[in-house]
């Protein structure tokens, strides 16, 4: 069975009894539905090959295959403070009462492998194929989790954060060292990696720590190299208006960006929690997506990101994102529940619609890849893309996961009387609303088994 999101505005695609083939370069090379003979299609399609070539993987009679998770904003340097410190403040007061000395101390090279190399095997995990992560201002420590992401292979976006005003004197930079840094980081991504699943992405931190000589640069060089941009946006209002007095010219906090080269398509925006109708059409025109952080928008009471209606305006890149660690989990299946829940409560106090549950997988997955502008590449099971994968099962060896025995086995629709069989529908909402890493049997990215 094979379950996906492909459309926002379409219900889950349930594939049952379907063939899923994946050549030696890791893409999907046939989807063939109602194939009762896996191995006997397979080499009917490929008549070169021999039972020998072939490797069957089936999915659990309570399981199914799911596109890899799409993380499109994570904090790998706040991992350590995951679910410990902070929910007594906002935004502001968070990052420099807990944030900024947490990112201080990855300067040390063995701590940062540490803490990288566990974000990296917690994030897998979970299921979570690809991520967007941001590092510190620390370019040796930005290229050890660039080599970490490779060797583990998972796919990556990986930045090294920027930020030369307003920031505390230990931690801080200059724009000449923040765009060397940069520089250097994706040089040795791209020449001396030269890993596939690797790129860089531009992480000028937020405008308020961000000189507009340094903007400028960074705007430079990511146009002139094709490269991502990511940053934070309007996610708090004591941030927007501190924006508003550092950048008196520009029309509003998105305008910054806009002025300075760094929006455009390979923009990653996170939050957008409190964008004016201008600002939506900024985001819209420039084709900028945007990393949703449910949890993150809770914890430090930033507000309620309005997907809905920002979808209705004509942003249609929006994905998930953890924040970690102002969202304290590193599971994009927990960030998707959030998502849920956040767009209900605004509903219950705002109306207007709330996300289903199969469009909060598709901003998990799809949604995501679409932000990350990987959507050609990844994100659901097409003939073409790349098999990023999780194989799900509710019976896992040590998650029974709330079912009965009877619930298990005939799929054959329900009875007027007695015991009740789950059908694939009901799998997935179990899975949904209580599933976990313990859930996620093994992780494919590329084709590569990574857990
Ligand atoms: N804005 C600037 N930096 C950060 C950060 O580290 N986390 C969050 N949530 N917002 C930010
Ligand atoms: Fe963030």
């Amino acid at each position: 069975t094979f379950v996906d999101a492909p459309a926002f505005d379409q219900p889950l695609r349930l594939r049952e009894q379907c063939l899923v083939a994946v050549d030696g370069s890791g893409r999907i090379c046939l989807v063939q539905e109602q194939c009762a003979d896996p191995l006997g299609c397979t080499l009917e399609r490929f008549p070169h090959l021999s039972r020998d070539d072939v490797t069957l993987v089936a999915a659990p009679q309570c399981g199914f295959f799911f596109p890899g998770f799409v993380d499109t904003h994570i904090h790998a340097s706040q991992y350590p403070n995951c679910g410990v410190l902070g929910d007594d403040s906002t935004l502001l007061d968070w990052l420099s009462k807990y944030t900024f000395p947490t990112e201080a101390a990855l300067s040390d090279l063995a701590w940062a492998t540490q803490v990288y190399s566990a974000v990296i095997r917690r994030t897998l995990a979970a299921g979570t194929t690809t991520a967007c992560y941001y590092t510190t201002i620390d370019t040796a420590a930005a290229q050890e989790m660039a080599r970490l992401c490779a060797s583990s292979g998972q796919r990556a976006l990986v930045g090294k954060v920027c930020m030369d005003a307003n920031s505390p004197e230990y931690y801080v930079e200059t724009a000449k060292e923040a765009v060397e840094g940069t520089l250097a980081l994706a040089r040795y991504i791209e020449d001396t990696l030269a890993s596939p699943l690797v790129r860089p992405v531009v992480t000028p931190r937020f405008a308020p720590a961000c000189s507009r000589e340094l903007l400028d640069q960074l705007g430079d060089i990511s146009r002139a190299n094709n490269w991502h941009v990511q940053t934070h946006l309007d996610e708090n209002v004591n941030e927007i208006k501190w924006v508003g007095e550092l950048f008196p010219e520009a029309q509003s906090y998105t305008a910054v960006y806009a002025d300075h080269g760094l929006l455009n398509d390979k923009t990653v925006l996170a939050h957008c929690v409190h964008l004016t109708t201008d600002e939506v059409e900024l985001v819209r025109s420039a084709q900028a997506g945007i990393a949703h952080c449910p949890e993150s928008n809770t914890a430090l009471m930033s507000g309620e990101c309005p997907v809905v209606d920002l979808y209705n305006a004509g942003v249609q890149k929006i994905g998930l994102g953890t924040d970690v660690s102002a969202g304290a989990s590193c599971s994009i299946l927990d960030a998707a529940r959030r998502a849920l829940d956040v767009s209900r409560h605004r509903a219950m106090h705002s109306g207007g619609d709330k996300l289903s549950l199969a469009q909060c997988l598709h901003l998990g997955t799809m949604g995501g890849a679409k932000v990350l502008s990987m959507d050609q590449e990844i994100g659901s099971f097409d003939t073409g893309k790349h098999f990023d994968a999780q194989l799900v099962d509710l019976q896992s060896q040590e998650s029974k996961l709330d079912i009965f025995p009877w619930q298990v086995g005939a799929q054959d629709g329900k009875s007027a009387a007695g015991p009740q069989p789950l059908d694939t529908s009901e799998i997935v909402r179990k899975w949904f609303y209580l599933g976990d890493d313990r859930n996620v049997v093994r992780v494919w990215v590329k084709g590569n088994k990574v857990k």
